[in-house]
């Protein structure tokens, strides 16, 4: 028999998918699903803690799963599902949690943006999202993470308590990395350079894998750049450097190289840059968002395929979970 290293990622389900969680994570979970084992999941629970209206709910799921598969994932060949449908995550995260001390969680970056975004609202949940997380991770006891740059801090958090856990009660989790095939963690920035794109702000200057052509073209030529370089070779300002990491992403490498070549001669000409990155762009995006819409709209498939992703996740979350009562001592008959 052959054992495949095991792998777990998720996404939250708080709106429409970009390029951020496409070349941040999708593109992984596609490349990795013939060789591991994977889990991938939306993380519904995870987005509680900004109380969504419950009538969205099935949509923001539905939406998630249908742009996932629209990308190439195949629910067939890894274990698709909601993390709601895997209450043995929760038992975990309510074990992680006994282990889990304020001050380390206060101090998470995430938290304190948050805090800083919805003062009104900084529940316990989003104190304590980084145990949530780490429970899904290790409910598998996965050794691979694909996830964005922004996810760094909270696999460090996963690597504590599971060494601590294992300190404590006896060996059972791996410490999990996160992964990118050995280059560093994307980061795909917002196109004003002003922090990176995201599903839930910067609406106007994210690139969304359901933007239709024409706002794709818009957002681009809006996108942040200046008057050019004045030096051969000079340094990239990083609105600039995240404008030729879309190209690299999208563009055929000759295309790339035309433009390297024209930034570091100094006759770059942005407004070239931009139109041919929006074409690009468009020839990336446009199967992706027709196939997503009409996968989100056949419910049945939807539902099939979460069931079927629920089932395989919890074959191996029940060994995990049977294995972590036992060594915290909950054995009584
Ligand atoms: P968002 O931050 O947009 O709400 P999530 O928090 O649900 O998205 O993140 C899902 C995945 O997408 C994670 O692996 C995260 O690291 C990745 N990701 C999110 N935004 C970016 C970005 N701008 N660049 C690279 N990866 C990103
Ligand atoms: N916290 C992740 C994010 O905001 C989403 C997430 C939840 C996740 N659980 C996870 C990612 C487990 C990887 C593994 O992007």
């Amino acid at each position: 028999m052959i054992i495949r290293e095991k792998v777990v990622s998720g996404i939250r389900s708080t709106g429409f998918l970009h390029l951020g969680n496409y070349f941040g994570a999708i593109r992984n979970y596609v490349r990795m699903q013939g060789t591991y084992e994977c889990y991938f999941f939306v993380a519904d629970i995870h987005s509680l803690t900004t109380h969504p209206k419950p009538e969205n709910l099935r949509e923001n799921v539905h939406r998630v799963l249908a742009e996932n598969i629209a990308s190439g994932l195949d629910p067939d060949q890894v274990a698709l599902y909601a993390q709601s449908d895997l209450p043995e995550t929760l038992e975990l995260y309510t074990y992680l949690n006994m282990i889990a001390y304020r001050g380390e969680l206060e101090k998470t970056a995430s938290f304190k943006e948050k805090v800083r975004l919805q003062p009104e609202n900084v529940n316990a949940g989003l104190l304590t999202y980084p145990v949530l997380m780490a429970a899904d991770i290790l409910i598998h006891q996965a050794v691979k993470v694909p996830v964005g740059k922004d996810q760094e801090q909270h696999l460090e958090m996963t690597r504590n308590l599971a060494s601590r856990f294992n300190n404590r009660y006896g060996w059972l989790f791996p410490e999990p990395e996160a992964f990118n095939f050995g280059d560093g963690l994307v980061k795909i920035g917002s196109l004003d350079g002003q922090g990176k794109m995201s599903k839930s702000e910067n609406e106007l200057v994210t690139i969304y894998l359901s933007d239709p052509d024409d706002q794709i073209r818009r957002k681009i030529k809006r996108a942040l750049t200046d008057e050019g370089p004045k030096t051969p070779f000079a340094e990239k300002p990083g609105y600039i450097d995240n404008l030729f990491l879309l190209l690299k992403l999208v563009s055929q490498p000759e295309i790339v190289a035309h433009f390297e070549e024209g930034y570091n001669q100094c006759h770059i000409r942005y407004g070239d840059l931009k139109e041919q990155l929006a074409k690009d762009m468009i020839s990336f995006i446009s199967p992706i968002r027709e196939k997503a819409r009409s996968i989100q709209s056949d419910t049945p498939y939807l539902a099939r395929i979460m069931k079927q992703g629920a089932e395989k996740a919890e074959i191996s979350a029940q060994k995990t979970l049977r294995q972590a009562r036992e060594l915290i001592g909950i054995h009584y008959y």
